[in-house]
């Protein structure tokens, strides 16, 4: 059973890889396309309805369809680098992309439980002096700039590492690498903690 295959590393991709195959296999084709049935494999990682239930793993949730589009893109490419997500978003027809992409942007996210007060104040105002402009003031970005409102807060603070260390190639994105070049690692966890908690 798809559902059922928990075991950790190459046999667990294998098992999801085989099962996506089988899902899609049995679409009929391209106009019915059922998002909600290959997001039952995405499940796997990125939880019901796009809420991860892991810390690492973003939600999908209620983020802006381009933008997702736009990573998957990415992840097929190889621009973002992800062994897992390149494989699988190749394997992926662009029509399932968008339909994937809509699927997940009508999903509604819930935030995270709060962190402390001093921590959250100190994200909150590094926030309001930089992020805003290009995520929003409540932090639902726009078409093309990522929703951060509620996204787990490992994911958020290993990312935003990420783009500050740009070396390690995994995302490279000229706006976010200047954004976050000053931050300290402090500042990072302050952000991250913030974002999370946004409704
Ligand atoms: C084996 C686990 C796993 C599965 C299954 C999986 N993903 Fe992912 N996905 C990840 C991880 C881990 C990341 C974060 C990669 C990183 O750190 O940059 C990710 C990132 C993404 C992102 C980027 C989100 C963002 O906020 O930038 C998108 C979009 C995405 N996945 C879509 C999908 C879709 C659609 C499916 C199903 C077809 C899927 N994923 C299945 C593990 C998985
Ligand atoms: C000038 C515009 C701009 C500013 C300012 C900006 N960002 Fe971004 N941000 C972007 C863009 C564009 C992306 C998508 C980049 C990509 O494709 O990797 C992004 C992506 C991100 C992501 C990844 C989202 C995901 O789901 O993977 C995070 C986290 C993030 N920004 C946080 C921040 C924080 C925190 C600040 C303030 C320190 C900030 N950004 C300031 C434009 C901006």
């Amino acid at each position: 059973m798809c559902a059922r295959a928990k075991n950790k590393g190459l046999v667990w991709t294998a098992v999801l890889i085989q099962c996506a195959g089988a899902v899609w296999a049995q679409s009929p084709g391209a106009d019915a396309i059922n998002a909600a049935k290959i997001a039952a494999v995405c499940a796997n990682c990125h939880g019901d309805n796009g809420i991860s239930p892991y810390p690492h793993i973003p939600n999908l949730a209620g983020q802006n369809p381009r933008y997702l589009l736009t990573q998957m893109n990415h992840f097929a490419s190889g621009q973002r680098r992800n062994e897992f997500m390149e494989g699988m978003i190749r394997a992926l027809k662009p029509r399932e992309r968008e339909s994937l992409a809509r699927f997940y942007a009508e999903q509604t996210v819930p935030p995270r439980s709060p962190a402390s007060p001093a921590l959250l104040a100190q994200g909150k105002d590094y926030y309001e002096k930089v992020c805003f402009r290009c995520h929003g003031a409540d932090g639902r970005g726009t078409e093309d700039y990522a929703r951060l409102a509620g996204q787990q807060t490992g994911y958020v603070q290993r990312t935003l590492t990420r783009y500050r260390d740009p070396a390690n190639m995994v995302r490279k994105n000229p706006l976010m690498i200047e954004a976050t070049a000053q931050l300290t690692d402090a500042q990072i966890q302050a952000l991250a903690a913030y974002v999370a908690s946004m409704p």
